[in-house]
């Protein structure tokens, strides 16, 4: 694996593939990384010649009482799994090389920015769409693939791949899970024993929710059960039954059903979500 924190060195690198006709897929991180991160790296293997993932923890995304400071490092943990899982090129820039002395760039967002996780992490988006816009910019992939698990990032994304006519096809990775039900996440690492058993809470009643709309059940009902469940359980942020496409509520027109929540945990935010096709339409 050649490892690059040049940007110049890097783009050398990538160009030597593209003469040779091979294609590139892409798949960004903050590193930290785990089975959920790994799966998009096969998935990526199956999508082109060369596999390049970036590890990069950016500032603009967090806010002023986030985990920007304590964001788990595991970079020689990282750089081993990547080796074993064959990727090509791994990009680890320091932050000067990503937002270069004068650099500006604000990409314009619809209105989906400022619901669910960003309206409870004003900015956070915006400092998502800076970064992959940038990091896009630098690798110039035919691929990029992010997990299903960040759904919002995930459809910002594909918005802003649209919006600004960029060439690049944006696939997404299934959420992985522990058998415990508890999504994959780096900030997992952040959860005590007794927490992450409490954490895996979270899905079982995601999943409770769904089989109950699925059973005919009135929505209304059960999201306000599930409510009382969570905040059982956590400190509730959201939870939400929206149109998986364009995060709106539920039409004639829905044909996918999305279930997305955010909960804290002690101090732990964790988010998760069920995307699912709608009975009968
Ligand atoms: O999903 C993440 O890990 C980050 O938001 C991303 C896409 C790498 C941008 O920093």
């Amino acid at each position: 694996m050649h490892i690059f924190n040049d940007v110049v060195k890097l783009q050398l690198a990538l160009d030597s593939y593209r003469k040779k006709n091979e294609t590139i897929a892409f798949v960004p991180t903050m590193g930290g990384l785990h089975e959920g991160h790994l799966s998009l790296v096969r998935l990526a293997k199956q999508k082109a010649d060369k596999v390049v993932v970036s590890i990069f923890v950016n500032p603009t995304q967090f806010g002023e009482n986030e985990d920007f400071d304590k964001y788990p490092n595991t970079l020689s943990n990282d750089k081993s799994l990547l080796i074993d899982n064959e990727v090509d090129v791994l990009f680890n820039p320091d932050a000067d090389r990503v937002y270069p002395d004068g650099f500006a760039t604000d990409i314009k967002l619809d209105s989906t920015e400022g619901i669910l996780c960003g309206a409870s992490r004003p900015g956070h988006f915006q400092g998502v769409a800076q970064v992959v816009k940038r990091l896009f910019d630098i690798v110039k992939p035919d691929v990029a693939i992010f997990g299903q698990k960040d759904y919002q990032q995930l459809l910002i994304i594909k918005q802003m791949v649209k919006n600004l006519s960029l060439d690049i096809d944006i696939k997404s990775g299934d959420i992985v899970r522990q058998k415990s039900g508890l999504a994959m996440s780096t900030r997992n690492q952040y959860l005590s024993t007794n927490e992450a058993i409490t954490a895996a809470n979270l899905y079982k009643i995601l999943n409770e929710l769904k089989q109950g709309y699925l059973n005919n059940q009135q929505l209304d009902l059960l999201i306000n059960q599930a409510k009382k469940q969570l905040e059982h359980h956590f400190k509730l942020d959201y939870i939400e039954v929206l149109d998986a496409n364009t995060l709106r509520q539920i039409t004639d027109n829905t044909h996918e059903i999305a279930i997305l929540s955010a909960v804290f945990l002690g101090p732990v935010r964790l988010i998760d979500n069920i995307i699912f096709r709608r009975k009968n339409v």
